[in-house]
């Protein structure tokens, strides 16, 4: 059964970043290392059916669609996507509208790609998400992240242990949402107890990408 706290927690982070759309490209996080996470995905060359999970207001998708024959898209904010969408419009790439927590696959990808988004995956739907990584992936199939651990002082509510916090906007209001800090030789263990052959490695400042595919054995 589904804990009614965290069911609460991720319905506020879904109207969070709903809310933050218009000005989610002024949060960016001006830290070295997303340069060396650029070159990462190009050496990567996500080519064949790509699916970006959590693409938000399409930071990676026109590089995504630089590379691919087809690129699906998925957010669970309207607003997110109408950005997107005015800065990758070909006509291989699709966006779709969806809640990672209930969305399920109709086909399978070449690769999954997310940024910026498992650090907002709760820990107790750690094990959930993966699987779902899973269904999305063809024979075959690979898969690239990034992320950070980057947490302020003010945004811990909750205290250091725990990944809820508080973020605010420019309005002024403030809007609760998860963040894992995660730490990648602990997030790559717990990929492997998972059945995945993941290398994450960390970058210059807060960030970390992961990549690679379900150990043959999980596959
Ligand atoms: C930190 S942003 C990342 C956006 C983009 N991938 C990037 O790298 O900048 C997290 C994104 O996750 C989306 N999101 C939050 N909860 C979601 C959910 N349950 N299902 C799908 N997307 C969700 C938000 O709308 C937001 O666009």
């Amino acid at each position: 059964m589904r804990d009614e706290g965290t069911e609460t927690l991720l319905a506020e982070q879904i109207d969070y970043y709903r809310a933050a759309a218009p000005e989610y490209f002024q949060g960016t996080l001006d830290f070295p290392g997303l340069d060396e996470f650029e070159r990462v995905l190009a050496e990567f060359a996500p080519s064949g059916d790509v699916l970006e999970l959590a693409c938000g207001p399409g930071t990676w998708t026109p590089e995504l669609a630089r590379h691919a024959n087809t690129l699906t898209a998925l957010d669970s904010s309207p607003e997110m996507l109408r950005v997107a969408r005015e800065r990758t419009n070909d006509e291989h790439v699709r966006f779709e509208l969806g809640d990672l927590f209930d969305w399920r696959p109709e086909r399978r990808y070449d690769v999954v790609f997310f940024g910026f988004w498992i650090s907002h995956v709760p820990l107790d739907r750690f094990a959930e998400f993966w699987e779902l990584v899973a269904d999305c992936l063809a024979p075959g199939g690979r898969v690239l992240f990034i992320d950070d651990a980057y947490r302020t002082a003010d945004e811990l509510i909750e205290g250091e242990e725990s990944s809820t916090i508080r973020r605010r906007l420019s309005d002024g209001t403030q809007h609760r949402a998860v963040k894992v800090p995660h730490e990648p030789g602990e997030l790559q263990e717990r990929l492997t107890r998972l059945g995945w052959d993941i290398e994450v490695r960390p970058t210059a400042g807060p960030f970390y990408w992961g990549r690679g595919k379900p150990a043959p054995s999980a596959a």
